[in-house]
């Protein structure tokens, strides 16, 4: 079947189109379009997403993205109708005035082309994204058989769960953050060292210049050495904890002074993002081996730091544990619609392809995953 996705949870409009079918081999899984408008430059000089400026935005793009989507998928005006076969939309959670404008347009389309549509928690578009293979290129029949159970780490700009997966569509959250999710944690970390928006792949950036300069491992060896705490890394639940760190990162900086902040920066900056790899990697490895897992999903914008995945792999390693590490091509880490398009095929399928009508879609800004 061929799904429209839509998703505007946040600050990105985006729209794609997916085909999918459940063979006996698995899931062939093809993404026909992906088509992201992102907003960063506008909501980069306030240090964080503007929900007023996100809503107004999403409006102007969503027809044009829609367009590009079908288009790159090779369906025409006249096609749609013997073409799409359902429409998926992020229903929540996220900013209500964006997600407001996704499933408001999706809606409108499922009335107009008279299709089936399906509201997709976000949180599960992320979830399942490691299946999907890069959009044109490949075509892929992935069996899932090998993956579950597993324990999905899902960390993005507004939410950080520990989910124990027991098969497509079978959750349940053991942990979550009491307070900041980490990407928020990365986004504001890098405002107070003067860094870029999105805070994450800003702070890995610099980071990775203490790399360079083969301070990495030393941090001893700078004048400073510099340390921040690891929140809740031995607490005997899966909890996270990351305002502290954000907070212990600002004394640290009032203690040395903006001219030191600038010349250790991307010492702080590698220390920051140890000790935030280091709860993830912790809380992580210690739920996998007490469910006994078969994998470990990464899932959510942060899942794209490539030292986090560093640390997952070395860690495996070194406790020779028979746990795969199942991680997000980079196009599909951050928000996308095609996770969103792939998340409704598996609701469809678990509610018995009854078609649903466009009536029963709310957004919901706080909806849970359970
Ligand atoms: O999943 P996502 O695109 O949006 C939400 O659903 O929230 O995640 C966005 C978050 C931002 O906070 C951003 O700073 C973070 O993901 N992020 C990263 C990296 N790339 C994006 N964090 C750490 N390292 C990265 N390379």
């Amino acid at each position: 079947m061929i799904i429209l996705g839509i998703e505007t949870s946040c600050d990105e409009t985006a729209v794609g189109v997916l085909e999918i079918k459940k063979t006996k081999a698995g899931f062939f899984i093809h993404p026909l379009s992906n088509i992201i408008a992102s907003q960063i430059k506008i909501h980069r000089k306030y240090g964080g997403v503007v929900p007023m400026l996100a809503s107004r935005e999403h409006t102007k793009n969503i027809p044009i993205v829609t367009k590009k989507a079908l288009k790159q998928a090779s369906i025409s005006e006249k096609s749609i109708d013997s073409k799409i076969d359902l429409i998926a939309v992020t229903k929540g959670p996220g900013l209500i005035l964006s997600l407001l404008i996704g499933v408001n347009f999706a809606k409108t389309l499922a009335w107009k082309w008279d299709k089936p549509i399906i509201g997709i928690n976000h949180l599960e578009g992320h979830l399942y994204s490691f299946l999907l293979p890069q959009t044109k290129s490949s075509k892929q029949i992935y069996n899932t058989e090998s993956v579950f159970p597993s324990i999905c780490l899902l960390v993005s700009g507004g939410n950080t769960q520990l989910i124990h997966v027991k098969g497509i569509g079978k959750y349940k959250i053991i942990g979550e953050t009491r307070d900041d999710a980490t990407g928020e944690c990365f986004d504001k970390g890098a405002r107070i060292l003067g860094l870029s928006y999105p805070g994450g792949p800003a702070i890995a950036a610099e980071a990775a210049k203490c790399n360079k300069q083969g301070t990495q491992y030393s941090i001893q060896n700078t004048e400073y050495k510099i340390q921040l705490p690891r929140p809740m890394i031995d607490s005997k639940n899966y909890d996270f904890s990351f305002s502290g760190l954000k907070t212990a990162l600002l004394y640290l900086t009032q203690d040395l002074g903006p001219k030191k902040v600038k010349k250790y920066c991307s010492v702080i900056a590698y220390e920051f993002q140890e000790a935030i790899a280091d709860v993830l990697v912790e809380k992580t490895i210690k739920a996998a081996k007490e469910f006994k897992t078969k994998s470990i999903i990464l899932a959510g914008g942060v899942s794209a730091n490539k030292r986090l995945k560093e640390k997952f792999q070395a860690r495996l390693k070194k406790e020779r544990l028979n746990i795969k590490l199942l991680i997000p091509k980079l196009e599909y880490a951050t928000d996308n619609a095609i996770m969103i398009a792939l998340a409704g095929f598996f609701q469809y399928i678990k509610h018995g392809k009854k078609p649903l009508g466009w009536k029963n879609i709310e957004a919901d800004s706080n909806l849970r995953l359970i």
